[in-house]
């Protein structure tokens, strides 16, 4: 659609501000000129409760001359979109495309004069839009094109008079958050002959939420076809991961000289591009990628000496960008791109590292309010809420309405996010008991549990390792604390108390449904104790020391694998660390094996993947039903490398004051971190320097800061300026003697060259062995190589003990 009003001004223009938004995504020009960089402006919001309306200062659009237009291009966006699953989809919000403008003008000689839309204006459905959707892509016929269509009076086909609706005065209201802008431009680092004859595909290199541009010259007529995935599968574009998004654009040529063309109202998930009926044999010397996002300023940067890790770091980053589009997303190619809490309520505390998300999750948190009180308290799991909603709350989704809250409010000290959504947070935790039994244990009502671990079977991604009520009964007794925390900053003392008692009682509760007297938490699981440490769950010291304790073995057992799911996985490295399993910490995070945070890196990720194993170890997708390439969950890590190896947090709200405890992990010559706080850049790192350990911090000005070395051994109060310490590294334990009967499987999986030696012993050996002691060996205390490989045959036990010899001699033993 396309809506015009001409208008005429008898003086001089001083001022001009346009302020507009739609029902729809709209594109405005005035007098021939585009209006503002947004992108599919207005955003997503929950439409027909909050509209929000963008301000531009166009006094430089407005021509010379009395008369002038104003022209505003109308598509589907997420307004005229169909949500649901298997194509079954519905449209979410009712009605017509519209759109809602005012154009102030401010004049020399002191007049004010407002045009607003009103029955003056006219319409048109003649656009060169064939079709736009956001999942589907979008079709331009530029022969439909009329060239200067938003001058005053140039005749536009089909016009009628606009028809008038009208709506409560405020129901729109200013945007508050950034918008989604163009962020950046990439060329294509690839260009390969596609499968079709003629067709091309293009690599840019790198996996984004964005579209892409072309400039080209060719004969009327011609047509452009844009198909777009994340990856490849032998050799074409791997299109199952999409469901039904068909990620296509389609342009048609005008046949008037150089092109250009970008879509403006749809956007796709993508690294490779499929262009068919290019007018010549170079399309990556014409087409451009455009990365559009949530237009967040960054604040975070972290480095290393590990390669690996700082293509993970900057990967975190990039599925950030993505899935940061207008609100937080879970992708950004397959039919959903869909508001799920669970994923900001996972990736919220590295997000708020990374970028300043404080406008546009406090935003979004007014949306996931108003779907709250449309489900009588309980939180939708995907705001805005356009899918039927689940009949019953579910744990670590709907806690995302504590949860973000209160991470804004740690990190960027924003009270009056608390104070907007305190209403909000007391109604999910009181929804959330009215399921508890009357010991306050969660254990009714359906679960999504700890999401895609890495031993959810391909179709079945929520059956994990972590019993769902264990999850579910931690997750209220973090949101039950989170309120009482709110309740006392807002100074409601007696809520404070009243919700500061439910969370004791349902943390003794927690205990005593799912910790047995020796401090085994039930389904004992990596997440278990994740979250028991995380969430400060143990009833006494002795016990959180036990869980420390279990879950370092867990994870040597494992070989070092993650063992996690959506939920567990934010706080997996951060509670090993918490309890001094740095060792333990340092081997699962420098993992390059599936599952691991490295193993992705290593297969060519350039974003987070959804699936621990997207790609599987053999180069083929994954066969399972959720197979994205870029959702941001596993990348919540990202929040340790910080806050845990880097050691930079903040102490008080807003980083008022700040923490500093940077943890030098082996396999790690450096780490170094910078977050630019409210208050200017805090910096924290370590480095190791013949046989020392050098720490560097910075605290920003008008801040003060604690220390505490690496070693535990002492806290330094620090004032603004930067600051150094050099401290012993801790020496070097002696090597182990390497035994194929005495030396017991967690003692060699904690000794890496000897780890290593031994597979590749049995892998020179025997490759079904080899199969079984990396795939099925447990690496537990007190049990023995003798019995991962039971039966095997002479020439592996001879194998494994030749190995051993030379290397206990290597080690002078
Ligand atoms: C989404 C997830 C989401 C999940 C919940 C998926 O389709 O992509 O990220 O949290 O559903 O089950």
């Amino acid at each position: 659609m396309r809506f015009i009003k001409d208008f005429t001004v008898d003086g001089k223009i001083a001022r001009a501000v346009l302020t507009l938004t739609a029902h729809g995504a709209y594109e405005a020009q005035i007098d021939g000129q585009p209006v503002g960089d947004h992108a599919i402006a207005p955003g997503w919001t929950t439409y027909h409760s909050r509209l929000l309306s963008q301000s531009f200062d166009v006094t430089r659009h407005l021509g010379a001359g009395s008369g002038h237009r104003l022209g505003m291009t109308v598509a589907a966006g997420w307004f005229g979109e169909t949500y649901g699953y298997f194509g079954r989809g519905s449209r979410a919000y009712q009605g017509p495309l519209g759109v809602v403008a005012n154009l102030h003008l401010s004049l020399t000689d002191g007049r004010e004069i407002d045009v607003p839309t009103d029955g003056s204006w006219f319409a048109t459905s003649r656009t060169p839009i064939l079709s736009s959707g956001i999942y589907n892509g979008e079709a331009f016929d530029a022969r439909l094109e009329i060239p200067g269509w938003s001058n005053h009076d140039t005749q536009l086909p089909e016009l009628a008079p606009a028809t008038v609706t009208q709506r409560p005065q405020d129901y729109v209201r200013p945007e508050t958050a950034p918008p989604v802008r163009r962020t950046q431009y990439l060329d294509a680092v690839a260009s390969t002959p596609g499968p079709e004859k003629g067709s091309f595909i293009l690599d840019f290199g790198q996996n984004i939420a964005g579209r892409v541009e072309l400039r080209v010259q060719g004969e009327r007529g011609t047509e452009v076809t844009l198909r777009h995935a994340e990856v490849l599968e032998n050799g074409e574009l791997a299109t199952r991961p999409l469901r039904n998004a068909a990620q296509t654009d389609r342009y048609i040529l005008a046949g008037t000289g150089e092109e250009i063309w970008e879509p403006s109202f749809t956007y796709h998930g993508f690294r490779f591009v499929e262009v068919k009926g290019w007018p010549d044999v170079h399309p990556e010397q014409g087409i451009r990628a455009v990365a559009c996002g949530s237009d967040l300023k960054r604040t975070g940067s972290w480095k290393s000496s590990s390669a690996l890790l700082d293509k993970f770091h900057e990967n975190v980053v990039w599925s950030a960008r993505a899935n940061f589009f207008s609100i937080p997303t879970d992708c950004t190619q397959r039919d959903e791109r869909l508001g799920w809490t669970g994923d900001i309520a996972a990736f919220v505390d590295a997000a708020s590292y990374l970028f300043d998300v404080a406008g546009h999750l406090s935003s979004w948190l007014e949306d996931l309010a108003i779907g709250q009180a449309a489900e009588c308290g309980n939180t939708p799991l995907i705001v805005p809420a356009v899918l039927p909603p689940f009949p019953s709350p579910i744990a670590g989704w709907g806690d995302a309405t504590t949860i973000v809250p209160w991470a804004l409010f740690e990190n960027f000290a924003d009270t009056s996010v608390l104070e907007r959504q305190f209403e909000s947070m007391r109604l999910w935790v009181d929804t959330v008991l009215k399921y508890a039994d009357e010991d306050l244990a969660w254990s009714t009502g359906g679960q999504i549990g700890d999401h895609l671990d890495p031993t959810a079977p391909p179709d079945r991604p929520t059956e994990a390792k972590a019993a769902k009520e264990v999850v579910a009964s931690a997750y209220l007794a973090r949101s039950l604390r989170l309120v009482a925390r709110t309740a006392a900053v807002l100074g409601k003392r007696a809520l404070a108390d009243e919700y500061g008692d439910l969370a004791d009682r349902s943390a003794t509760s927690f205990a005593r449904h799912y910790v047995s007297p020796a401090g085994r938490i039930m389904s004992d699981s990596q997440t278990a104790y994740a979250m028991a440490i995380a969430f400060e769950l143990a009833p006494n010291t002795a016990t959180r020391k036990t869980f420390g304790r279990r879950l370092a073995e867990l994870v040597r057992e494992n070989g070092y694998h993650v063992g996690t799911g959506f939920l567990g996985t934010p706080f997996l490295l951060g509670s090993l660390l918490k309890d001094g399993h740095h060792y333990q910490a340092s081997r699962l995070l420098n993992q390059t094996e599936n599952p691991s945070w490295l193993y992705p890196v290593t297969m060519g990720a350039t974003s987070v993947w959804e699936r621990w194993d997207s790609l599987l170890p053999d180069g083929s997708i994954n066969p399972g039903e959720m197979v994205s390439f870029n959702h941001y969950a596993f990348g919540s890590v990202a929040h340790t490398l910080y806050a845990g190896v880097a050691g930079l947090a903040p102490a008080k709200p807003g980083w008022a004051r700040i923490s500093f405890h940077p943890q030098p992990l082996e396999g790690l010559d450096y780490v170094d971190a910078t977050v630019e706080t409210p208050y200017g850049h805090a910096k924290s790192g370590w480095s190791r320097e013949d046989g020392k350990i050098r720490v560097n911090v910075t605290v920003p000005p008008n801040t003060s800061g604690y220390l505490t070395l690496p070693d535990g051994s002492a806290k330094v109060e620090l004032s603004a300026g930067s600051h150094q310490f050099v401290i012993d590294a801790e020496e070097k334990v002696r090597p182990l003697a390497l035994d194929r009967i005495r030396t017991d499987l967690a003692a060699i999986m904690d000794d890496e060259a000897a780890h290593r030696t031994l597979v590749e012993a049995v892998g020179r050996a025997d490759e079904g062995y080899h199969r079984r002691l990396t795939q099925h060996t447990q690496w537990k205390r007190n049990e023995y190589i003798s019995e991962a490989l039971m039966f095997a045959p002479a020439s592996v036990t001879k194998a494994i003990d030749e190995a051993f010899s030379e290397m206990n001699s290597a080690r002078g033993l």
